[in-house]
């Protein structure tokens, strides 16, 4: 990896190894950006190389601090958070270890926290106003039985994504010194986090795949969200993207039995 170009607009991606988060930071290499992901596991594959990687664990308080302070040492253009721990397996709530529970609060919501604090400062510019992408789930408008750790966590991300946008927002209208937008997949996306939840053998073509966010991270990229501040964007298979307020997405949720996985 290069040394640290000023010239070029940077960008950050919490949880870009893999999933959504990849396909977002792929993207945004692809457009031109300066782009460092903060994840457990190196980005590998195709396109890797573009990547900046900084070696994190959300779980080690002192270590996300260090790596966002780095990361926010300079002006930032873009910045999405798409780290989760969804959990070992769907699993109804008397069977939910208290340890998974405060992990999914670390990663879904507590980096977010983190990520936020340390990003806005680097984001929020009058002259060229950043962009923050929050990366929501249908869970968060619809709970989600045999979720129910995932489900609070993301709602509460989102909330609390809301509020902050609530807060960036300044007269006259369409001055905001950066934009917050929350965008979701219409249906379920092929990813590494979902793939370690299915069985051997899982059919995934009704599946979308990570580069349906290609679209809008590009869009994002080019506009740093203007006229999307405190958007939710449902994002579908083909990659076009509308409001949540205009199709309300479809739980992904279903019913299981105590005990079995998925
Ligand atoms: N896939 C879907 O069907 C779907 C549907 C609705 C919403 N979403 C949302 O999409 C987002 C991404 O999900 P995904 O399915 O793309 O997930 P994924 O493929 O499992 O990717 C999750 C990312 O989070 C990182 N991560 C997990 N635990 C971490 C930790 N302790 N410290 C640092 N990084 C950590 C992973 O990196 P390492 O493992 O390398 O640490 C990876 O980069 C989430 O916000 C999820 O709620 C996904």
């Amino acid at each position: 990896m290069t040394a640290l170009d000023r010239t070029r607009r940077r960008a950050l991606v919490v949880g870009g190894s893999t999933g959504i988060g990849r396909g977002v930071a792929d993207a945004w290499a692809a457009a031109g950006l300066d782009v460092t992901v903060l994840s457990r596991s190196a980005p590998a594959g195709t396109g890797a190389e573009r990547l900046r990687w900084a070696a994190t664990d959300l779980t080690d308080a002192d270590r996300v601090a260090e790596n966002l302070a780095l990361a926010a040492a300079g002006p930032l253009h873009a910045v999405c958070y798409s780290a989760v721990h969804y959990g070992d397996r769907r699993a109804p709530f008397r069977d939910c270890a208290e340890a998974e529970w405060r992990r999914q609060i670390d990663v879904n919501l507590h980096g977010l926290w983190l990520t936020l604090a340390r990003t806005l400062p680097a984001l929020r510019r009058p002259d060229a106003p950043g962009v923050f992408l929050g990366v929501s789930s249908e869970v968060v408008y619809n709970a989600g039985p045999g979720r129910s750790g995932y489900a609070a966590s993301k709602a509460a991300a989102s909330a609390l994504l809301d509020s902050v946008a609530q807060e960036e927002t300044t007269e006259p209208p369409g001055t905001q010194a950066l934009r917050i937008v929350q965008a979701l997949p219409a249906g379920m996306v092929d990813t590494p986090g979902i793939r370690r939840r299915r069985p051997e053998g899982f059919d995934y073509s009704a599946y979308m795949t990570p580069g349906s966010f290609a679209p809008l991270a590009r869009e994002l990229a080019a506009t740093a969200g203007a006229g999307l501040h405190g958007a939710h964007l449902v994002v579908d298979g083909a990659g076009a993207w509308y409001p949540v307020s205009e199709r309300f997405p479809v739980s992904q949720s279903r019913r299981i039995p105590s005990g079995t996985g998925s």
